[in-house]
């Protein structure tokens, strides 16, 4: 597909079909995914993959606990907490692959000053956001499905006990994986001229 059509037609896919991917994709993914622009080229990310049920169960458990807690210091209703709890567990468990995306602040530059270092890790934040919208389009070029979603952001400490990743690795977004049992929902996209300017 050309870039431009891809870029189009990706959309998350949040169900798959129970069809294995082949780790060689997996590799072709993550090689796009570090072909993404990064400042410095630094290249700050970093990714840990999951195809094993029992991992991707305690990633799920774990991660549900810690949104339990969360949740019901915020006071929401048990049932509320529990629809939420279940339905992000159901969409851990059930995907074929699981990619970590993390952040390595390690190379990063290091100022005197807070301001410019705050500056450097959203530069690093960027980057990685950058990887991972490359490895969703070659997700999609390859027939595949993704879905990025953000609930490591809320518990690195947890998601890096349970993988057992190194004490630089910050977990920025997880990325579910599979061939598509559907299209995934429609979405509009606000006209660019109205959010644009030109000078
Ligand atoms: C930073 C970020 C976090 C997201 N987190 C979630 C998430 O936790 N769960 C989810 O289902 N989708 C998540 N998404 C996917 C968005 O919901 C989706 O991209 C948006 O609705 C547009 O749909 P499309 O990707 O099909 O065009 C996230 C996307 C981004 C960029």
């Amino acid at each position: 597909m050309n870039a431009l059509n891809l870029i189009r037609t990706r959309r998350s896919i949040r169900g798959y079909a129970d069809q294995p991917v082949l780790p060689d994709l997996i590799d072709q993914l993550l090689e796009a995914a570090t072909w993404a622009p990064s400042s410095h080229n630094r290249q700050p990310w970093r990714f840990a993959v999951i195809t094993t049920q029992d991992a991707k169960d305690q990633l799920a458990d774990r991660m549900g606990e810690r949104l339990w807690s969360d949740r019901a210091r915020d006071g929401d209703p048990a049932e509320a907490i529990e629809r939420d709890v279940n339905r992000s567990r159901e969409r851990i468990i059930s995907a074929p692959v699981i990619i970590v995306a993390c952040l390595s602040p390690i190379d990063l530059d290091h100022y005197p000053d807070e301001r410019r270092n705050s500056l450097e890790r959203t530069m690093a934040v960027q980057s990685v956001g950058a990887s991972i919208q490359n490895l969703l389009l070659a997700a999609h070029e390859l027939g595949l499905g993704a879905c990025w979603m953000c609930a490591p952001l809320f518990c690195p400490d947890v998601v890096r006990q349970v993988l057992h990743l190194p004490d630089d690795w910050e977990a920025q977004a997880l990325i579910t994986l599979g061939y598509p049992a559907n299209v995934g929902k429609s979405r509009s996209r606000v006209d660019f001229r109205e959010i644009t300017v030109w000078r």
